[in-house]
């Protein structure tokens, strides 16, 4: 007999095929992927999330065996990498192959590459045989989503078929590496550390400005709820929800695995409510979407959150914090 769940993967392959959009499980976040050698497919996706055609898109393949059929250069590094920690979070960005539209790499000569850690999205890509070229599956600047509900609430019938692999378990997106210049660059803090990546290589990885956690005003706003982000130091958060709270603010204090002396400070009253996080940076990552969803789903007019330490995942955890609380 048949199964659903062969079902959905033989309805999403046809997708794929027909150049429909598909949303899938990734151990990251949610993707909406299109053929990734279909520029009208590809064109779907930036009409969909409402994105800027010159943001390039990730082209997600089942194994490492295929990166020679999408790169044109598989330097040294992207081999140790990929062995070491493909399928997982980890996004590669080498020169381009010839198949890859620049429509999918928004007009650049280089491509981001992937081999995610979830068996729905790796069956996916094995039966499809292709690339899928996709980003986080909501619209451009909001919050990634973390289960397929999330994706139906932000992006409902504008997605042909949403596979649902149940809640993500890093919860953050991909680490992304430019390996094509002569040192390696970490563009985006992710799932995969850069002490890891470091260690792996063997040399010290350079890091973009741009990924960088500067200051909150220097930050354009991304992975942003409704609700207002402030940042604040650890030891000061009861006492600014206590202040907005009697300013008449519904407020949202997420509670990270460093926070443990708020945690027995605070007081929750009418005004004021806790997320989470759990006792991890790991659970923290694993949380993070969801809690951020959750102060707008509760009314809350602002979320405050102390920003973790930028070491191991925490790193990801400063940099997605930072970019809520960026300007809108
Ligand atoms: O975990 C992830 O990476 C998730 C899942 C679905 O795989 N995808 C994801 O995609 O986060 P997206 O589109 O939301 O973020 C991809 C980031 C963008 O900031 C984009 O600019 C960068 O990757 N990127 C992709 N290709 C690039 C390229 N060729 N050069 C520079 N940046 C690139
Ligand atoms: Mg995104």
């Amino acid at each position: 007999m048949t199964s659903t769940y062969d079902l959905d993967l033989d309805r999403a392959v046809a997708a794929l095929r027909e150049g429909r959009l598909v949303a899938f499980p990734t151990e990251t976040v949610y993707g909406l992927g299109a053929d990734a050698e279909n520029e009208a497919a590809v064109a779907r996706i930036f009409a969909v999330k409402e994105r800027p055609r010159n943001h390039p898109l990730i082209v997600h393949v089942a194994s490492a065996q295929e990166l020679p059929r999408w790169a044109a250069e598989v330097p040294a590094a992207a081999e140790q990498l990929a062995a070491a920690c493909w399928p997982g979070p980890l996004t590669l960005l080498l020169r381009k192959a010839a198949r890859v539209p620049t429509a999918t790499t928004g007009g650049l000569q280089s491509v981001g590459l992937r081999v995610p850690a979830h068996p729905m999205a790796l069956e996916l890509l094995r039966r499809f045989g292709g690339g899928v070229a996709a980003p986080s599956a909501n619209r451009f600047g909001r919050v990634s989503p973390t289960s397929a509900a999330h994706v139906r609430a932000d992006l409902g019938d504008d997605v042909d078929v949403l596979l649902d692999g149940g809640s993500c378990d890093v919860g953050v997106e991909s680490t992304i590496v430019d390996l094509t210049g002569t040192v390696p660059v970490l563009l985006r803090p992710g799932g995969v550390t850069v002490e890891q990546i470091e260690a792996l290589l063997g040399v010290s990885v350079g890091r973009c400005a741009s990924a960088e956690v500067r200051a909150p005003g220097m930050l354009a706003s991304h992975y942003a709820p409704r609700a207002r982000v402030e940042l604040v130091p650890a030891a000061a958060l009861a006492e600014r929800a206590a202040e907005l709270s009697r300013r008449g603010q519904r407020v949202a204090v997420m509670l990270a695995p460093g926070d443990a002396a708020a945690r027995q400070e605070l007081r929750a009253d009418g005004g004021v409510f806790v997320l989470d996080l759990g006792g991890s940076d790991a659970d923290a990552a694993q949380r993070l979407y969801a809690a951020l969803r959750q102060a707008d789903v509760d009314s809350a007019d602002v979320v405050l959150a102390s920003v973790p330490e930028s070491r191991g995942l925490g790193a990801a955890l400063a940099d997605r914090l930072m970019k809520a609380a960026g300007p809108r």
